[in-house]
């Protein structure tokens, strides 16, 4: 009686579990409600992961002391785990932040393997149906888990270079064959009973290997640069092997959970490529950023260079400031600063907005984040399509930190890479400030026409040392704040 009050029981946690996710990714479709989403869903998994305690309820007494040693095991494994994601999260910079998703995505498709493995194995799995979700589950999270950790090596710098050779595509159609024919194979003897009694342990083991090394090989030879989308498609990969051992398991919870991170997996890798104007066969199939410099038609103009107090008074004195910040941002972490800085400015009276390009660094949603952080109002923060057309009547663009999703080359060289990629017209502003350190490109490694620009100015240095200047220089005029 008691174990199926304990299955009934389970099955409600899990259900509220599963609503959990889905409101707190709900909340996470604007930047206000996004911190309280990601509590939500964080709850929501509390709750997924005390409804898979609850399951010494619902066995008979006889597998009871074998659940508790399990549980023992589980409770040590959550302490560790628990304890290592609590001190990264806390220590995490973040221009690291991809890095981190990776491993974490990465451990995400190791544990849905992990799940496949001990169904196969412990033949658990019955009927064909479910043995061939069972090795797909298998495969993509395998394949998920050490793409993801050659995805995190690129992303830290471990792993500096493309690992690229004649003949690659067709080593790699070869190990897919490879995998399926064993996968194939295990159905095939299986199909008689469970398989256990036909002794496939060491296929399965070979299968394992294969997708491993797959993931291995389909990632090495993209470009360092590429990862964050490569990173994507692996959460894409990750949520839907998490959905199928839900599916084996018939647990709702996992099943809900991986569909929802699959769908969203997909979805953003969608939407990264088309803001990139590429398709994702391109970023994997192709080495774009790695390609040595790029012959670019000759260019009109010539930098010139000014000083930072200079473009901080500048912007002082104007009406309509817009800020595009980038990855320099990030890597400065000059945020704080900026913020000061454009206190500074309002108190004045200057009239000063935030404008995102979705790809500006290197995540996605890295600048909204970064903004955020430093507590810019998100009634500051303008998306691309709400804010282009601002920059005709502004006076003043601040570039700060970004190169790629400012330059003019995506709307008029068509040899560029980045041609047709959406672009903040900051060229259209009476006045354009660059803060970068030097003459470093960008992500795509092409020349910015923007920077030659009659209207442009460049003011090199680190962008938190160029803010702490600007700062001073108009802390300096010692104007009094507007009415
Ligand atoms: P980028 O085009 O990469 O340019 C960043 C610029 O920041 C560099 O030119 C660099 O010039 C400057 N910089 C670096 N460190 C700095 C520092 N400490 N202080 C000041 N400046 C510094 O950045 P973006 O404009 O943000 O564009 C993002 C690019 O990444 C796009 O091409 C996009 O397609 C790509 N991408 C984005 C994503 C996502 S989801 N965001 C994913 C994959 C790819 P110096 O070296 O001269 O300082």
């Amino acid at each position: 009686m008691l174990t199926t009050y304990a299955q009934f029981a389970i099955g409600v946690v899990d259900l509220a579990a599963a609503i959990l996710f889905l409101y707190g990714l709900q909340r996470m479709s604007s930047p206000v409600t996004a911190p309280s989403g990601i509590k939500v869903a964080g709850i929501g998994m509390a709750v997924a992961v005390v409804a898979s305690f609850l399951y010494i309820f619902s066995v008979d007494d006889a597998a009871k002391p074998f659940l508790v040693m399990n549980i023992a095991l589980a409770l040590i494994a959550l302490a560790i785990g628990g304890g290592i994601a609590w001190v990264a999260g806390k220590r995490v910079a973040m221009t690291a932040m991809p890095q981190m998703v990776a491993i974490y995505n990465g451990l995400g498709g190791g544990a849905a393997g992990a799940i496949a493995a001990v169904e196969l194995y412990g033949s658990k799995t019955h009927g064909l149906t479910q043995l061939g979700v069972t090795l797909l589950g298998a495969l993509i999270g395998a394949v998920s888990l050490s793409g993801s950790l050659i995805a995190w090596g690129k992303l830290d710098g471990i792993l500096n270079h493309p690992l690229r050779f004649k003949g690659q595509r067709w080593v790699n159609a070869l190990i897919v064959l490879a995998t399926l024919v064993i996968g194939g194979g295990i159905l095939f003897l299986a199909s008689g009973g469970a398989i256990a009694q036909v002794g496939v342990a060491g296929m399965i083991t070979t299968f394992f290997v294969l997708a491993l090394i797959l993931g291995i090989a389909l990632t090495l030879p993209i470009g360092g640069a590429d990862m964050p989308v490569v990173i994507s498609v692996y959460n894409a990969f990750t949520g839907l092997a998490v959905g199928l051992e839900g599916f084996v398991l018939q647990n709702p919870a996992l099943m809900i959970a991986g569909m929802v991170v699959g769908a969203a997996g997909m979805l953003l890798t969608l939407l990264m490529a088309q803001a990139m104007n590429r398709s994702i066969a391109n970023v994997l199939f192709t080495n774009f950023g790695d390609a040595p410099a790029q012959k670019q038609g000759a260019i009109e103009g010539e930098l010139k260079p000014t000083q930072a107090g200079d473009a901080g008074i500048a912007m002082r004195y104007a009406a309509k400031v817009i800020i595009i910040p980038g990855y320099g941002l990030a890597v400065a972490q000059g945020q704080q600063k900026l913020y000061e800085f454009v206190k500074l400015l309002q108190a004045g009276g200057v009239d000063v907005k935030f404008a995102i390009h979705p790809v500006a660094g290197r995540m996605p949603g890295q600048m909204d984040v970064l903004l955020a952080e430093a507590g810019v109002p998100y009634d500051m923060i303008f998306q691309l399509e709400d804010i282009n057309a601002d920059f005709a009547t502004t006076d003043i663009a601040l570039v700060i930190g970004a190169n790629d999703v400012v330059n003019p080359a995506a709307r008029s060289d068509k040899t560029s890479p980045i041609f047709g990629m959406p672009i903040l017209n900051a060229d259209k502003a009476k006045q354009v400030f660059v803060v970068k350190r030097g003459e470093g490109k960008g992500y795509a490694g092409i020349v910015n026409t923007l920077f030659y620009g009659d209207n442009c100015n460049m003011v090199y240095g680190d962008a938190q040392a160029v803010l702490i200047k600007m700062i001073e220089a108009v802390r300096g005029l010692g104007l009094p704040a507007a009415a």
